[in-house]
């Protein structure tokens, strides 16, 4: 029996920020961050709305999405970086706002990879007959750890939440091959003191040649070549990244998911918000072979090969 994701979330926040308001508040351009990054535009929370209030509406969606209750859910796990507080977690606080009364709950502090790792963990607990469904959530409100004063940093990221159900899903569909991993020795190049500090070049570096190996890994351990993946979800950081790992797949530009130019860089969240709009925009379809690839702050890194649908 596979564990699959077997329905999405998403929550953004309304507040648009583009790259023309950010020209007025430090010394950048449109161009600049268009032609380096691929970012156009990002969604920033006002202080009214925290990272456990993002979380909220996401994980809501996915469960109604699901057909479930969710007294059914056995386990939260919440991957942020930007919890509303060290503790209590985001998820035992999502626990009581869902009225999930039956789910155990934590946070997952795996950066922009830790999506993947919370679907990886959930996966274990759902084959091994643990628990029917578990709660996975990305979320992140980066822009309280940005410094604002900061042009290398500021222009990069955006705030936003997305969430699924992992569950059973049919013979021969669901999750057919994983890969996690860590390089602590790489944690000084992205990492939060009071702010989010990176040192930009070495993290493109590890990202270009992390992802695309990643990817090509979880092709081969599901017995599949690259002529077989229908779709590839990267970690929406910058389109550079991004591409370098489509190229390596050999894939035309319209099986790769792009949500950066309207969201920046969400971290956890950006994958699942990226698959949310894929579903919604009928890119991705019963039966595809879709492969999900992450890397973030650790360094850490995550990649997904699922076969679509229930
Ligand atoms: N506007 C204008 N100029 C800028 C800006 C800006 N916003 N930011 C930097 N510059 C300048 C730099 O100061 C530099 O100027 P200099 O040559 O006079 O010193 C110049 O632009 C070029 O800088 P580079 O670092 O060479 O630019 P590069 O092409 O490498 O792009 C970038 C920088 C976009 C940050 C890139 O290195 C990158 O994307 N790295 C990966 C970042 C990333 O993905 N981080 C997130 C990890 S996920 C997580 O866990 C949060």
């Amino acid at each position: 029996m596979n564990a699959g994701l077997i329905s999405m979330g998403k929550y953004v926040p309304p507040n648009i920020v583009t790259n023309a308001d950010l020209e007025k508040r430090m010394d950048t351009t449109d161009e600049w961050i268009r032609s380096r990054t691929g970012i156009e535009e990002r969604r920033i929370a006002d202080d009214s709305i925290n990272t456990s209030d993002m979380a909220y509406h996401a994980a809501k969606d996915a469960i109604k999405n699901a057909g479930i209750n969710p007294e059914e859910i056995g386990l939260i796990l919440v991957a942020t970086v930007t919890p509303d507080q060290p503790f209590p977690s985001v998820a035992a606080m999502l626990q009581e706002k869902l009225g999930a009364k039956n789910a155990a709950a934590m946070d997952v502090s795996a950066a922009c990879a830790g999506f993947m790792y919370g679907v990886v963990t959930a996966k274990q607990f759902v084959e091994s007959g643990t628990y029917d469904y578990v709660l996975v959530v990305g979320v992140e409100k980066l822009s309280k750890i940005t410094d604002w004063e900061d042009r290398n940093t500021a222009v990069l990221f955006g705030d936003g939440a997305g969430a699924t159900i992992v569950g059973k899903v049919s013979e021969g569909r669901g999750i057919l091959s994983f890969e996690l991993g860590a390089d602590g020795s790489g944690g000084k190049h992205l990492y939060q003191a009071d702010k989010l500090m990176m040192n930009g070049r070495e993290v493109f570096k590890f990202a270009v040649r992390q992802m695309g190996q990643s990817a090509i890994n979880v092709i081969e351990k599901a017995g599949l070549t690259t002529n077989e993946v229908d779709y590839l979800i990267p970690h929406q950081a910058n389109i550079r990244i991004m591409e370098s790992s489509r190229v390596r797949l050999g894939l035309p530009i319209e099986k790769m998911s792009k949500t950066v130019h309207k969201y920046g860089n969400t971290s956890s969240a950006s994958i699942p918000i990226s698959l949310f709009d894929d579903l919604e925009e009928g890119k991705v379809k019963d039966d595809d072979v879709i492969v999900l690839v992450g890397f973030g702050g650790g360094l850490t890194w995550g990649a997904l090969c699922i076969k679509w649908g229930r």
